[in-house]
């Protein structure tokens, strides 16, 4: 067992170099996290990348385009949940956050190929039911180009690759993690 895993702190730095990871390596578990949203049929999953991880903001920021759906359900309830799993080191983790969104950077806008900026300005919106699969257009569109910011309120860290399993929740009170181990 990693001497980290053995202590609430060595967990916590094993989380945030995990997500440390997700933004840098594009093979990392961390790269691809689900973010969960609350639309009003109910709850709603998907995959989106990790852009950014700031331990001292505790914040996660990814990317959208303004018109999908699940930026309406985060308008409607800023409440969210991420998960991710890492099989490689046997962990899975399970963050409860609060977004807020804001235009995203014109220099990162700038600095991006025509084919990632396509992906922010799909018409018609995307969601819509078209004619035939290709029946849409894409075109780059700053407007679209937003950054979502989660505010990282609780944490739930499983590891099986542990024997016995550790499981370790964590919760933020004013920038400060306070941890303890839970029946996993
Ligand atoms: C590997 C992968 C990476 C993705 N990355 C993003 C992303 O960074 N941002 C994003 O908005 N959607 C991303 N998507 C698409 C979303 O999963 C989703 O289909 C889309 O954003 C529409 O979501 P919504 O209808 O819930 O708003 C990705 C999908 C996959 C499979």
């Amino acid at each position: 067992m990693n001497s980290w895993v053995e202590t609430l702190d060595g967990t916590l730095d094993q989380i945030w170099q995990m997500l440390g990871r997700g933004t840098a390596d594009r093979r990392a578990a961390a790269r691809h996290p689900v973010l969960a949203t609350i639309s009003e049929s109910g709850p709603e999953t998907r995959i989106l990348v990790l852009r950014k991880a700031s331990r001292s903001a505790n914040t996660l920021t990814l990317y959208t385009d303004a018109a999908t759906p699940k930026v309406a359900e985060l308008t409607a309830d800023p409440r969210c949940a991420l998960h991710i799993w890492d099989a490689k080191a046997q962990v899975q983790l399970r963050f409860r956050a609060t977004a807020t969104m804001a235009p995203g950077s014109k220099q990162i806008w700038d600095g991006m190929p025509k084919g990632a900026r396509e992906v922010y300005g799909v018409t018609p919106a995307p969601g819509t039911p078209i004619e035939t699969a290709e029946a849409f257009v894409r075109e780059p569109d700053y407007a679209k180009f937003l950054e979502l910011t989660l505010s990282l309120r609780e944490i739930d860290y499983t590891n099986l690759g542990t024997t016995p399993h550790r499981r370790a929740q964590y919760t933020n009170a004013d920038g400060e993690w306070r941890g303890q181990w839970v029946a996993p």
